[in-house]
């Protein structure tokens, strides 16, 4: 595989990020087609049951006779199977391109290296493995849900410079005047809801922050969102339950829930592994954890999480809820105006294999 060959895979994943937020429980997957070192198509999965990006990519070329001297670059091997759409590996061996280059092969276990197997025996050079550790990152809620049979796990939170994430406040108690993290970090969180399939919080920031927990200051889908309330702590009135946007309470309490919040009985002994295994049964390819500091060292502790993201704001508390520790160094720092951001990656879980 040449360098040029990588300048066209970096575009496909750059494309296939384009369905995040979309796609789940599907992968992102780009594709860009090359006829003489120039892209005559490129395409992308767009949503969940969509067209495959393969066939978006085919559908974008404008002369159809290039395709034959042209080489098909994609993120992620072409299915081999009818699910949603026909199998891709049929498409590209109708058109007779002759040359296809792949990240990774696809974990899902009615393609997995059946797609390279029939475009190999059509008689197409198949080249795979290219820049496949980014492959693995583009779609790594999709690689972990397979592979690992639980959401992926994004903890999120704003912390003083002091460490706190607030001050100690009642029930109701306005937050506004606390707010750590700056207006861009803000919207920025809001863009993130609308990436991931889940948002959850603990019972206490329920109760003390009442969240509606939707997407506000960006434009997308709101996530299904997600509590424990193991003793019935939590008002029947609070916003997480006003019955609008798909809603799922853990709980040990027996009752009825307005429109679209679901329960899901549970027992003291009900554990977080238990609570993601349940949310991938329920096809949840993902969840943002966005606090308090109870439920996020629970997930620490039990190493249940795959990537974090930390906020931290140049004011003091000096008191109040102490922020989480994470015992290692960032994987990557930058500055959101004012706010500092630390994305930390718990590598033991993103390990390609
Ligand atoms: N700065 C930020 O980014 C941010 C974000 C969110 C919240 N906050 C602040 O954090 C504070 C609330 O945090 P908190 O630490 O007190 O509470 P929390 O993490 O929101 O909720 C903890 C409660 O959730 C329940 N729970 C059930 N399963 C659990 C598990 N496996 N692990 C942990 N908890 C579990 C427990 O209640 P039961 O005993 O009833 O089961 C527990 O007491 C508020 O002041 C809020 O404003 C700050």
């Amino acid at each position: 595989m040449s360098d040029r060959d990588e300048i066209y895979m970096r575009r496909c994943f750059e494309l296939a990020r384009k369905g995040l937020g979309f796609t789940h429980t599907n992968p992102l997957v780009g594709c860009v087609i090359v006829h003489q070192n120039r892209i005559i198509g490129e395409g992308y999965h767009h949503e969940f049951g969509g067209p495959h990006a393969e066939v978006n990519a085919i559908r974008s070329v404008k002369d159809p006779s290039l395709l034959a001297e042209s080489t098909l670059y994609c993120s992620l091997e072409p299915c081999a199977h009818h699910g949603k759409t026909p199998p891709c590996s049929m498409l590209i061996t109708q058109k007779g391109i002759g040359r296809v280059v792949i990240s990774n092969l696809d974990p899902f276990p009615s393609v997995n290296g059946a797609g390279v197997r029939q475009m190999e025996a059509a008689g197409i050079h198949i080249e795979s493995g290219c820049l496949e550790g980014e492959g693995f990152y583009t779609n790594r809620r999709f690689f972990l849900y397979l592979k690992q049979k639980r959401p992926y796990v994004i903890l999120k939170w704003a912390q003083t410079a002091d460490g706190f994430m607030d001050l100690e406040r009642e029930p109701g108690d306005p937050v506004g005047p606390n707010w750590i993290a700056g207006e861009l970090s803000r919207t920025l969180v809001h863009k993130w809801r609308s990436e991931e399939a889940a948002i959850m919080v603990g019972t206490n920031t329920v109760i003390t922050d009442n969240p509606h927990l939707n997407v506000r200051r960006w434009t997308g889908d709101d996530p299904v969102r997600v509590t424990i309330d193991r003793n019935g702590r939590i008002s029947k009135s609070a916003n997480i339950l006003n019955g609008k946007q798909e809603t799922i309470v853990f709980t040990g309490e027996k009752g009825y829930y307005t429109g679209r919040t679901r329960r899901i009985q549970v027992d003291p002994s009900y554990g977080l592994s238990d609570l993601l295994e349940e949310l991938y049964e329920q096809h949840i390819i993902s969840v943002l954890v966005e606090g308090g500091a109870r439920l996020l060292e629970s997930f620490l502790k039990e190493g249940l999480w795959d990537e974090a993201r930390v906020f931290t704001g140049n004011m003091f508390f000096s008191q109040g809820v102490r922020a989480p520790t994470i015992l290692k160094t960032p994987d990557d720092s930058i500055h959101i105006g004012d706010t500092g951001l630390d994305l930390y990656l718990n590598e033991q879980n993103l390990i390609y294999k």
